[in-house]
């Protein structure tokens, strides 16, 4: 592949807290406009990846690239600006506002630059985009009948999807997703999935998911992490029958007290 395939490419990532290493040399290459699935064990680092991307927390060595810069050590806004968005676990929602200006508050934070700096004629235009963009995102999310009600007055499985949502405006192109089905119904979180197919239409998305049914059935690529690198990283198959990856997880699992050595669907 050239190297314009790739959207992100992590080369030999170290993180340390303290003396603790915690990435310890991790290299990962993601495809523009595919699915990557991160997945590992418990403590693997795969939040800190995230952590790592999104400018979060700052490796002491090793490249970071996004569309072949390098953004390591970039501030947080800054690399959700050059378009890679992350969606919380924890609620990251405005209580006292409407839905509607949930999505808005976002999007403005991704293009914060375009407001700044443009002419006030091109700055309206963008605001009309914004308004658009935040109904367009309303819909796909079942959310159109709720626009104007504020987010404290959802229930929580519509206070999950507007999250979701969050993710998404301002238009990125790259979205980090870490366990977006956690804690959810069997139904639910096959909701999300069909979700995730539409809104991620024509952007890439990386994930960390434990739910093994859900990262087989989005995935084109995964790549498994334990204990700060990379052990394996190909088309789902090739990681179904991965024998490193086999070992890893029947480990993971009996440490866990689950059911030991439950082979990968
Ligand atoms: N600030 C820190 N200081 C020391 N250890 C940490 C710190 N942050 C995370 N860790 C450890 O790093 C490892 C990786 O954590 P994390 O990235 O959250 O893993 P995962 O998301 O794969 O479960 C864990 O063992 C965790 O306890
Ligand atoms: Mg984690």
């Amino acid at each position: 592949m050239t190297p314009h395939t790739w959207i992100l490419e992590l080369e030999h990532v170290i993180y340390r807290a303290g003396a603790t290493e915690i990435l310890a040399g991790v290299d990962l290459r993601i495809g523009r406009g595919e699915t990557h699935a991160l997945i590992g064990p418990n403590g693997a680092g795969k939040s800190t990846v995230f952590d790592v991307i999104s400018g979060r927390r700052r490796p002491q060595s090793g490249r970071v690239l996004f569309n072949d810069r390098d953004i390591r050590g970039l501030p947080p806004h800054a690399i959700r600006r050059r378009g890679v968005s992350r969606a919380f676990q924890l609620s990251a929602l405005f209580d006292g506002m409407s839905v509607a200006e949930n999505l808005r508050v976002a999007a403005l934070g991704a293009h914060a630059t375009r407001f700044s700096s443009d002419t006030p004629w091109r700055r309206l235009h963008a605001r009309a985009d914004l308004g658009g963009e935040s109904d367009r995102l309303l819909d796909m999310l079942g959310l159109g009948a709720r626009r104007d009600d504020r987010v404290d007055s959802l229930p929580y499985a519509q206070r999950r999807l507007l999250e979701l949502g969050l993710a998404f405006a301002g238009d990125p192109s790259l979205v980090l997703l870490d366990e977006p089905t956690a804690g959810m119904s069997r139904d639910e979180a096959r909701h999300t999935v069909a979700l995730l197919r539409t809104l991620g239409a024509g952007k890439t998305l990386l994930i960390v998911e434990h739910d093994m049914s859900v990262v087989f059935e989005l995935a084109h690529h995964i790549s498994v992490l334990a204990q700060g690198a990379v052990i394996a990283s190909g088309e789902p198959p090739v990681i179904r029958n991965d024998a490193g990856v086999r070992r890893v997880y029947a480990g993971a699992f009996a440490e866990a007290g689950d059911e030991a050595g439950r082979p990968l669907p």
